[in-house]
């Protein structure tokens, strides 16, 4: 891996800047050990959940100009099983991974997280963009500022590892949310989540696309939304972020940077462009490197603060 794209997370060497995110490629070993062979420098398991979920009846991913939309439903093999797919991956490489996690209150997180300490995944991920449980005033998980704050609190107790927290874009101030997590004593953000839901219909069927009717949106479209969010974001937070939403390019990851992410991730763009991806954008940030002298991914700086 060229000199330049080496770079630094939380204190752990990456050989490339760029993240397989949770959810997408990350179900088994081999998944993960393909996006590693195939360039990325870290990779996150699938959102884990205590029990095994199968997830939505079929459909559960559509297309859309510009991206996909997905109701997956957190079909997930479930903690004991993914974790040992982890320890298998571990077996066959050094590549940092990421556990991701995901559960609906403070409690069943940090059972969780006391799980993922046995294991020999490198940072804890919270999937914090839970839609469907809601605080005492109706406000969602991924929204509720408080609801955050304390599970990232108790997980931080716990935790023998770095933790992660991963933030929703469907909320009405990400960076209260983020600054939520920050005080908390998390130790980067991860953004973002997919965006929406939305929906397609089948007019001749006269029915919604998807079984579950809506889905998440992922892919290109989302980038601009995605710079915007995780410049707000950085513009207040000192921790770390993992970029995410549309990634596709060099052009793109350097795009990110520039907004304040640390690392990005790619994943929807595996679906239109197969594994490849990330050699690709790896070879077109070391591109941008030599003609704009750049020394390094890491010497690209972000742009200025926003300041009120
Ligand atoms: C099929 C699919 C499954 C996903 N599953 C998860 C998941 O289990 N946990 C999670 O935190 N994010 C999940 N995501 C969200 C992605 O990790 C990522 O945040 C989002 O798709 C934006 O990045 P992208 O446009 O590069 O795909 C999923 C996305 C897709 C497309």
């Amino acid at each position: 891996m060229c000199k330049g794209l080496k770079t630094n997370f939380l204190g752990v060497e990456l050989a490339s800047p760029l993240v397989l995110p949770a959810g997408v490629m990350g179900m088994s070993y081999s998944g993960l050990k393909i996006c590693v062979e195939n360039g990325a420098g870290i990779v996150t398991s699938k959102s884990l959940t205590k029990l095994p979920r199968s997830g939505h009846e079929g459909p559960v991913m559509a297309e859309v100009p510009g991206g996909f939309l997905n109701c997956m439903g957190l079909c997930n093999p479930g903690l004991e099983e993914g974790l040992a797919e982890i320890a298998e991956f571990k077996k066959l490489s050094t590549t940092p991974l990421i556990v991701s996690i995901f559960a609906t209150g403070r409690e069943e997180f940090t059972e969780l997280t006391l799980a993922a300490n046995r294991s020999s995944a490198d940072f804890l991920e919270l999937n914090l963009s839970c839609p469907n449980v809601f605080d005492e005033f109706g406000i969602p998980l991924a929204a509720s500022r408080e609801q955050v704050f304390e599970i990232v609190r108790a997980v931080k107790e716990v935790s023998r590892l770095p933790v992660i927290a991963k933030l929703s874009p469907n909320v009405l101030s990400i960076t209260d949310i983020a600054l939520a997590a920050e005080a908390a004593g998390a130790d980067a953000l991860c953004l973002i989540n997919t965006l929406g839901p939305g929906m397609l219909i089948d007019i001749y069927a006269r029915k919604p696309v998807l079984y579950n009717r809506f889905g998440g949106l992922s892919g290109p479209c989302l980038k601009p939304i995605a710079l915007k969010l995780i410049y707000e974001v950085y513009s207040s937070v000192k921790i770390p972020i993992i970029g995410m939403g549309g990634i596709q390019s060099g052009q793109d990851a350097v795009e990110m940077k520039m907004a304040g992410a640390s690392v990005i991730g790619i994943g929807t763009a595996i679906y239109y462009h197969g594994l490849e991806i990330f050699n690709r954008v790896n070879q077109e940030i070391r591109d941008f490197l030599e003609e704009s002298g750049y020394e390094s991914w890491q010497a690209i700086p972000a742009l200025d603060k926003i300041r009120d």
